[in-house]
């Protein structure tokens, strides 16, 4: 199995651009399938995930062709047969065939989908949604046949703002009769990106990124050309790695203010960043300050950056707190940055952590446990003292686009072995 090899304690100077956001693009994808004509995506990272998606719309006999960070996708002779369990499983995203095969074809027939293991992740809000706009649902042992005589627009409140909920009932209901509302709708910045997408094709879609969401079903939808919004969880991934080791680290191609929190945090720990209109100049400063960071539904933290934000917070002088609110098992980096010197305990009922700074970070051999977590991992190899390894990079490489050679640009000195 390939890892990632990292000589930390290098400063890192130069540009690092941010590419198209990896929880934009993997429900842009299937939602390109309701359209009738040839639809155009812009900005594409270039990441596995994408790679996944294409191979299930392959298997649907849906026409996409994808150079250069643009995907190009027709789906006139697509036909709506069953998404085996294997293509299924690989990645979360996977669900928004539901919303988009039953939104065009009034059927989907498909398995549970995968993602990393931070909790449980059930899709019954997804499900609560498709039957009020009139679906049946047959479940046995993960597989999913959802179908309707018609789509009817009808009123949903989400009892938890669930970004995929919200998406793929927008998708299931663009094209149902009549009017859908969807109240306590999850505000992320991809949310807005999607439903953008959909009005640029003919969709009557108002409120997104508000908690209430209006579709007004249409008959058809035409072509359109549409571009990614930056990612804002590897931007800030990448102000956690300037605040680190940065030297007027520059981070382009970005957009701020879909990093209030983040900001807002990393400012009161101490840390100067310049902040432009789409990117952020950040320097590392010798000492931080500790303190407390809770997981929130946009605009509030993001449990996203949870994880590396507890990389940071070993470098904070004092003892900082880190509560998880939206998932019920992702701490599991932590015993990994243990093994590197970190000092942190986990609350039992595993939502809270604390960890205590400044501590001196040294180099390991390390385990990747999901996407974000080796992240963190990544995070604190290029600070600590020697040479790191980290295996399992396969959960990197799915959501951080040429993340190797973005850092080596900038003077990491990271390799894959
Ligand atoms: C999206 O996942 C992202 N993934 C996640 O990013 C992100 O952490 C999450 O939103 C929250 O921001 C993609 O966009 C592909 P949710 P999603 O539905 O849609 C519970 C990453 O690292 N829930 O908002 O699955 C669920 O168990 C990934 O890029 C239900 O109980 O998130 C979780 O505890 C990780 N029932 C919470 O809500 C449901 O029907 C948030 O889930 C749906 C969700």
């Amino acid at each position: 199995m390939p890892k990632i090899k990292i000589e930390g304690g290098h400063k890192l100077t130069g540009t690092v651009t941010v590419s198209g956001a990896k929880n934009s693009v993997v429900a842009l994808i299937p939602a390109a399938i309701l359209c009738d004509e040839t639809v155009t995506i812009s900005n594409v990272p270039n990441i596995t995930d994408v790679d996944d998606l294409e191979n299930i719309l392959v298997h649907l006999n849906a026409k996409i062709n994808r150079e250069d960070g643009k995907v190009e996708i027709n789906s006139s002779d697509i036909v709506n047969k069953e998404i085996t369990e294997s293509l299924s499983k690989k990645l979360r995203a996977s669900y928004y065939f539901m919303g988009a095969l039953l939104g065009k074809f009034n059927k989907v027939d498909m398995y549970f989908p995968g993602g990393c293991a931070i909790g449980a992740r059930p899709i019954n809000l997804h499900l609560k949604g498709f039957e009020l706009l009139g679906a049946k649902i047959t479940e046995e042992d993960n597989h999913f046949i959802i179908e309707a005589d018609k789509l009817k627009g009808n009123n949903i409140y989400l009892d938890f703002p669930s970004v995929g909920a919200t998406i793929n009932i927008m998708l299931a209901a663009v094209k149902a009769k009549g009017k859908t509302i969807i109240d306590n709708a999850a505000q992320e910045p991809e949310i807005v990106n999607i439903a953008t997408f959909l009005n640029n094709m003919g969709a009557k879609i108002k409120g997104a990124g508000t908690s209430t969401i209006t579709i007004t079903g249409v008959k058809y939808l035409h072509s359109c050309f549409h571009e990614v919004i930056p990612d804002r969880i590897e931007a800030g991934t990448y102000l956690i790695i300037g605040a680190l080791l940065g030297h007027n680290l520059k981070i382009d191609n970005m957009i701020p203010n879909h990093l209030e929190a983040l900001i807002a945090k990393l400012t009161e720990a101490g840390v100067g960043m310049e902040i432009g209109l789409d990117n952020v100049i950040i320097n590392e400063v010798k000492d931080y300050k500790s303190i407390e960071v809770k997981t929130l539904v946009y605009p509030g933290f993001p449990t996203d950056l949870q994880q590396v934000m507890t990389t940071f917070l070993t470098q904070c002088k004092g003892k900082s707190t880190v509560e998880e609110t939206i998932y019920e098992n992702r701490f599991q980096n932590i015993k990994e940055l243990k093994k590197m010197g970190a000092k942190a305990n986990i609350r039992k009922d595993n939502r809270k952590a604390t960890i205590k700074g400044k501590t001196e970070l040294h180099s390991a051999d390390v385990i990747a446990t999901d996407l974000r977590g080796g992240a963190s991992l990544l995070v604190a190899a290029l600070v600590a003292e020697g040479t790191s390894t980290i295996d399992n990079i396969a959960y990197i490489l799915r959501g951080y686009d040429r993340i190797v050679e973005k850092l080596t640009q900038v003077g990491a000195k990271i390799e894959i072995i």
